[in-house]
């Protein structure tokens, strides 16, 4: 039976709107089609809606094609997009380079850290050498070969933490000193960082703390030799005018011995919590090499002398920094940390 020409009509319209559908570029292009053929006014809607106006034995022809031409439209509208998302995800949209670049966070050194190396930049200007050692240390090291035999009094001055009898958490750098000397000859002139632990918790004491340990030794060395350079480092560390004095004190260890203070930075020597209102704040600890020391390591005391001293790095960084709180470096509060 020939084609009516409605039906024609659906084909040729058919035929359009395929031959439109190819060229769409866009999702809006393809939406635009969609309304255009397929919308509530579209093309063929209209003709589909007057399929009740045509003569019976025509309708269900009509109808036919009409609603074939419909599937062929949708199914073609269909592959058209999926191609096009297809498209869009094999070759990303170009890069726009006027967007601004988003920030990557910088990582810095620990204020600690910092003043770690510090520290030891300025000894070894001095002439000093870095050695480092064990914090798992033995008794014999920590207390023994330093003139601080089990039972001695001086073991109380340093609350340790023990894992057994013989093996501890060293509570200072000074075993450092033996290791040292028991491995070398004079003469010695190192420094030894590293961290420290003690039973020990305030404002100005951490349960861990930072040291840096010096031992110089060779013949003819004195007291003089030991205020010396320890008066270039606080002068290189704190500047020139910083006030600065040698306390007699006692260690096992060295005789005779002296602690350092520095006056207080955050009460400028007025007297404050940190400083415990004495306007000083003790940053190290030293002497000379006490002769037992020596025998211990088998140095001939009647040769060589020589000076030792510990200083603590969280003291100085407060000193430095006005801080007064020691334990502001272990929160990881970075609002505190950024500052540096
Ligand atoms: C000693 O540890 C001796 N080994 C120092 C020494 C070495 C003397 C060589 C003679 C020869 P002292 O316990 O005073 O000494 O500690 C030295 C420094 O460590 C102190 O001046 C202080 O700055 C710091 N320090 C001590 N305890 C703490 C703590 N709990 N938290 C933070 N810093 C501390």
């Amino acid at each position: 039976m020939p084609m009516t020409f409605k039906e024609r009509e659906v084909q040729e319209l058919e035929e359009v709107a395929l031959r439109e559908i190819q060229t769409g570029k866009s999702a809006e292009d393809l939406d635009r089609l969609r309304v255009k053929y397929l919308g509530r006014k579209g093309a063929l809607t209209q003709i589909l809606r007057s399929l009740s106006r045509l003569a019976p034995e025509d309708r269900r022809r009509v109808g036919n094609e009409a609603n074939r031409a419909k599937e062929s439209l949708e199914s073609a509208l269909n592959a058209a997009l999926t191609a096009l998302k297809e498209a869009r995800r094999a070759a990303p949209p170009a890069l726009d380079v006027t967007l601004p670049g988003r920030r990557f966070p910088l990582g810095r050194l620990h204020p600690l850290t910092r003043i770690n190396q510090e520290v030891c930049d300025i000894f070894l200007h001095l002439g000093f050498e870095t050695v480092e050692g064990p914090e798992v240390e033995l008794d014999y090291y920590n207390f023994e070969a330093l003139n601080i035999p089990a039972d001695h009094p001086a073991r109380d001055m340093q609350d340790t933490f023990y894992f057994n009898d013989k093996v501890l958490l060293r509570t200072h750098t000074s075993p450092m000193q033996i290791r040292v000397m028991e491995m070398r000859q004079p003469p010695v002139r190192i420094i030894a960082p590293g961290r420290v632990y003690r039973r020990d918790s305030d404002l100005t004491h951490t349960p861990m703390f930072h040291q840096v340990e010096g031992l110089l030794v060779d013949k003819g060395v004195t007291f003089a030799d030991l205020k010396g350079v320890l008066t270039a480092f606080v002068h290189e560390m704190f500047g020139p005018e910083v006030g600065l004095r040698f306390r007699p004190s006692y260690f096992p260890f060295t005789e005779p011995s002296a602690e350092v203070d520095i006056a207080c930075v955050i009460c400028r020597g007025e007297g404050c919590r940190v400083c415990k209102i004495t306007g000083w704040l003790e940053i190290l600890g030293a002497g000379m090499v006490h002769p037992a020391v020596f025998e211990a390591v088998g140095y001939d005391p009647e040769t060589y002398t020589g000076f030792a001293f510990g200083l603590g790095i969280e003291r100085i960084a407060m000193l430095k920094y006005g801080i007064d709180d020691i334990r502001l470096f272990f929160d990881n509060d970075l609002r505190f940390l950024r500052q540096f």
